[in-house]
């Protein structure tokens, strides 16, 4: 953000990735990337390639890729092998620290921790160690960095919406509130909405896959034991109503309180849900709680073109052309 004193014009898929990746590796590995001179690698820009090459094997008719390989496919591969890389010297860094010191600082620790744990439900082993740690970092950054970018983008086209959330962000400083964990929404109710509704109505997860355990019937479906099913989460969130068009972003849902169709984070779906809900749902909204008071406080925000863009399946959901917006620090806000 104090790259951002100059009023500059940014792109929010760079702007809104490097923060997800940031805070992902803070917390899954202790450290930050740029921080680190050890690192010496481009998470951000590895992650953007896995996921634009990945998003498009998913929806491929022809498996080619365990054929041959296209130029794309080996850009996959480097960025697969640096992002291994990365993820070996953050294990060997926190084995050696875990060694010294009692204080554990980040999920990896947490892992090396129980590694050798005495009971073997809870010992992991170097593999599963490993898998989780590349899981939580390609499931952490493109998810929420989009559901940001989508949520940007409603609120440039709503200017209502922006100037409430401008007046939240302020008082929320002013009475010197701080975020928390479980209600990182408490004292921005109207953030919590515009994230609500981005999150219904371009859910960067539009799908949930699940494979049937067991033979089952779905609303007089039969599924048998080994079926795949594929269930479309984010049409289901635009078809909920008889009577609202519920494709659009409603800035009524967000700045009316007592509108009967607001739609609570519990009834949506992009986190999925029950047993397999997603783990890292608390630490999405509060990035976004905290990114959106941030912004707010601080930055007039305009968006370069208001255009409605074309979205492409790139592993999330997201916009195909880059948005671009302009970033004015507010009169006396000194920052
Ligand atoms: C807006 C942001 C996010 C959305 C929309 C989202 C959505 C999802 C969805 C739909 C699933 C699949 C659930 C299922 O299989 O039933 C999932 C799984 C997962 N998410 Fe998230 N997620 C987000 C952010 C995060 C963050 C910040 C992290 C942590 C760094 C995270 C970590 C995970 C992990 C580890 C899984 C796999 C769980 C498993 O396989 O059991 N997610 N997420």
């Amino acid at each position: 953000m104090k790259a951002w004193t100059g009023s500059p014009e940014i792109t929010l898929a760079d702007e809104f990735g490097k923060y997800t990746v940031n805070v992902t590796s803070r917390i899954v590995f202790g450290i930050a990337p740029e921080n680190s001179a050890e690192v010496g690698m481009d998470l951000h820009r590895d992650l953007s390639t896995v996921f634009s090459v990945l998003g498009s094997r998913f929806v491929s008719s022809f498996q080619y890729w365990r054929y041959f390989r296209l130029p794309k496919d080996r850009r996959v591969d480097d960025a697969l092998e640096n992002l291994k890389l990365y993820i070996d010297k953050m294990i060997l860094q926190s084995k050696k620290r875990t060694a010294s010191e009692i204080e554990l600082r980040s999920i990896l620790d947490a892992f090396i921790n129980i590694k050798d744990h005495d009971n073997p439900k809870i010992r992991l082993s170097e593999n599963e160690i490993f898998s989780n740690l590349m899981t939580l970092v390609l499931a952490g950054e493109d998810t929420t960095a989009n559901l940001m970018i989508w949520a940007m983008y409603h609120i440039g086209c709503h200017p209502e919406v922006k100037s409430a959330l401008e007046r939240e962000a302020i008082e929320f400083r002013r009475l010197g509130k701080t975020f928390s964990v479980d209600k990182p929404f408490e004292f921005l109710p109207v953030a919590g909405r515009v994230i609500q509704e981005s999150l219904r109505s371009r859910s960067p997860t539009p799908f949930l896959m699940f494979t049937a355990l067991e033979d089952t019937e779905i609303e007089g479906v039969s599924v048998p034991k080994g079926e795949k099913v594929i269930l479309l989460t984010r049409r289901a969130q635009l078809l909920d109503s008889g009577s609202k068009d519920l494709k659009a972003f409603d800035p009524a849902r967000v700045l009316d309180d007592s509108d009967d169709d607001q739609i609570s984070i519990s009834k949506n779906r992009a986190f999925g849900g029950g047993a397999r809900i997603c783990p890292g749902r608390s630490m999405a909204l509060v990035e976004s709680a905290m990114l959106l008071q941030r912004i707010f406080e601080r930055f007039d925000f305009q968006l370069k073109d208001t255009g409605i863009p074309t979205e492409e399946f790139a592993f999330v959901m997201r916009p195909l052309e880059s948005i671009r917006a302009h970033l004015k620090p507010h009169k006396g806000s000194g920052k």
